[in-house]
């Protein structure tokens, strides 16, 4: 029994990282569905169908303990489904609006996010919830999670094209700006340094990634740990898609994970 932490790519390692610190008793499966990425354009019927299918294969094969959905793109679209189809505790990964609403000075904040996780009615239920005294610019960038790939993977990145997508995030308005961005897509958080060096002014990039851990944490409760004795105990990655690219090979084996591909 295991925890799967699954994302549409290698972003949700940003969430395994706080998940294994905050459990590491328990063993972790890592799934990244890297034949489907980017999730950010997809249409919402054909990218709930396909994630249902994978964790349909994925719960028969491993029958995990608990499933953190480390994407935002996902969480927004399918929570309800996964949870009403399967019968295990899932953990998802939405926009840290609240948090955001609760500590801005300036009440001024702004979501980066990919076009599919700024267009969900979830996200907008939030701001309407928790945000609705706030100013809150909600910024889509498809670009960004490919360019937080390419970074991890240590590939060249273009700066001056970052800088154009996050710029629209900065806001002034009757001498207030924008003092919070909240990093809404799991693979912004490894671009953070990259983003505060070419950031307008300073600003808190929120990264929940922590809080989510400590969700998962709180469910696995009176949980039976794994056997760490045991060579099962072996975190896994499993992708979707063969990896013939050495330099991801490289970033998972990096954080300690055995590659395999999923089918
Ligand atoms: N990491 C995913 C998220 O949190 C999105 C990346 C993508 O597939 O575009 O939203």
């Amino acid at each position: 029994m295991s925890i799967l932490v699954f994302d549409s790519g290698i972003g949700g390692l940003s969430v395994l990282r706080e998940a294994r610190i905050l459990m590491p008793e328990h063993r972790f499966i890592y799934v990244g569905d890297n034949a489907g990425f980017p999730y950010g354009d997809w249409e919402e019927e054909a990218l709930t169908e396909r994630i249902v299918g994978i964790f349909e294969g994925l719960i028969a094969k491993f029958q995990p303990k608990m499933a953190v959905v480390a994407c935002n793109t996902a969480s927004t679209l399918i929570l309800p489904t996964l949870r009403a189809h399967f019968d295990i505790p899932f953990v998802g990964t939405v926009p840290a609006i609240k948090p955001a609403a609760e500590r801005t000075s300036s009440g001024m904040i702004s979501v980066l996010a990919t076009p599919g996780t700024v267009k969900r009615d979830y996200t907008k239920k939030l701001i309407g919830e928790f945000a609705r005294e706030v100013d809150v610019r909600l910024v889509g960038t498809t670009a960004l999670a490919q360019f937080a790939e390419d970074y991890m993977m240590g590939r060249p990145i273009d700066e001056t094209m970052i800088l154009n997508e996050i710029t629209p995030c900065f806001k002034e308005l009757d001498g207030r700006r924008t003092d919070i961005i909240v990093l809404a897509c799991t693979h912004y958080p490894f671009l953070a340094n990259v983003m505060r060096r070419l950031a307008p002014w300073p600003v808190d990039w929120l990264n929940p990634a922590e809080a989510i851990a400590r969700h998962g944490l709180s469910l696995m409760q009176g949980v039976e740990p794994d056997d760490p004795n045991l060579e099962e105990f072996d975190d896994l990655a499993l992708m979707t898609k063969t990896i013939e690219d050495r330099s991801m090979r490289r970033l998972l084996t990096g954080f300690g994970l055995r590659v395999l591909s999923l089918n």
